[in-house]
């Protein structure tokens, strides 16, 4: 039998889907079929991504809310629940870096970081999930969590805590919903070429020589490139995949890396 990529008729929430990976991972999950809701918490962002995705044949209905708010995460779930249909899919996206010396570090920013990156996809999860369970349907929840799930890096402290965390969320979430046929699993980007990395990206800049060394694939990432690995995540095709990460990152995690030029 064929594996079966087919989204057709799923609602798919992707959080903080405005632009960058959110909106890449949106437009793939539309492109098999699903029903695409984004959120996002700026009016002027929102208006603008509408925009783009209406440029590529994609009716993205949007709901602003901030995913660090339990109340407002509940009265958009149960918007989005009258109004579109009760949500399939949900990739936790949204999310935010900070790079301060842990030396350094304030402890209410550290805070903030680990409530956008690790306690908001607990919080859109769990309300999710409770419709998921009380329908009896199953459903798909997918974390974006990164290489810093794996690794430390200078300045990343709270960014690294907050992303081993959703690693390890996505596995307890797996081992206590799998009865409820919910799958719970976790993408891991490397480095991407967005807009917010576009001025690192240049010939001789220290940081983009650095990721093209330690990158066995010897490149940035396209955003295009996730779309493989969140369609597949969201499909019936990995109905038996749970509490799993899939690192996106040209082979980073699979090296120590090697002395420059060589
Ligand atoms: N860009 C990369 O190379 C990279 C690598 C690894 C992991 N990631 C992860 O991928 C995800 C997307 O990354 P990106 O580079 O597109 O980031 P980005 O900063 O461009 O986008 C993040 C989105 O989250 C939204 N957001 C932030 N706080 C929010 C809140 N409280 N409520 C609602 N929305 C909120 C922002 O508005 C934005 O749309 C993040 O979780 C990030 O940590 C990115």
């Amino acid at each position: 039998m064929k594996p079966n990529f087919d989204l057709t008729g799923k609602v798919a929430l992707v959080t903080g889907a405005t632009h960058g990976l959110g909106m890449a991972m949106a437009k793939a999950l539309a492109s098999q079929g699903a029903i695409l809701v984004i959120n996002g918490h700026s009016p002027a962002k929102m208006d603008t991504a509408i925009a783009q995705y209406a440029e590529v044949g994609i009716t993205a209905q949007p709901f602003l809310f901030d995913v660090t708010d339990a109340v407002a995460v509940d009265r958009a779930m149960t918007q989005i629940e009258t109004e579109i249909g009760s949500i399939d899919i949900l990739v936790n996206n949204a999310g935010m870096i900070q790079r301060t010396p842990a030396l350094e570090m304030l402890p209410g920013d550290f805070r903030k970081i680990v409530d956008i990156d690790l306690v908001s996809p607990f919080i859109v999860s769990q309300r999710v999930a409770r419709t998921m369970v009380r329908n009896n349907s199953g459903g798909k929840i997918i974390n974006i969590c990164s290489m810093m799930s794996e690794l430390g890096r200078d300045t990343l402290s709270a960014y690294a805590a907050a992303k081993g965390g959703l690693k390890m969320l996505t596995k307890n979430l797996a081992t206590e919903w799998a009865k409820y046929n919910i799958q719970v699993n976790g993408i891991g980007p490397g480095y991407f070429a967005t807009e917010q990395t576009a001025p690192i990206r240049v010939d001789g800049h220290p940081f983009n020589e650095f990721i093209l060394n330690r990158t066995p694939a010897g490149k940035w990432g396209n955003p295009e490139d996730l779309g493989g690995a969140v369609v597949f995540l969201a499909s019936s095709a990995s109905d038996f995949v749970n509490g799993q990460i899939l690192y996106v990152d040209g082979g980073i995690l699979a090296t120590i890396g090697k002395p420059g030029g060589e």
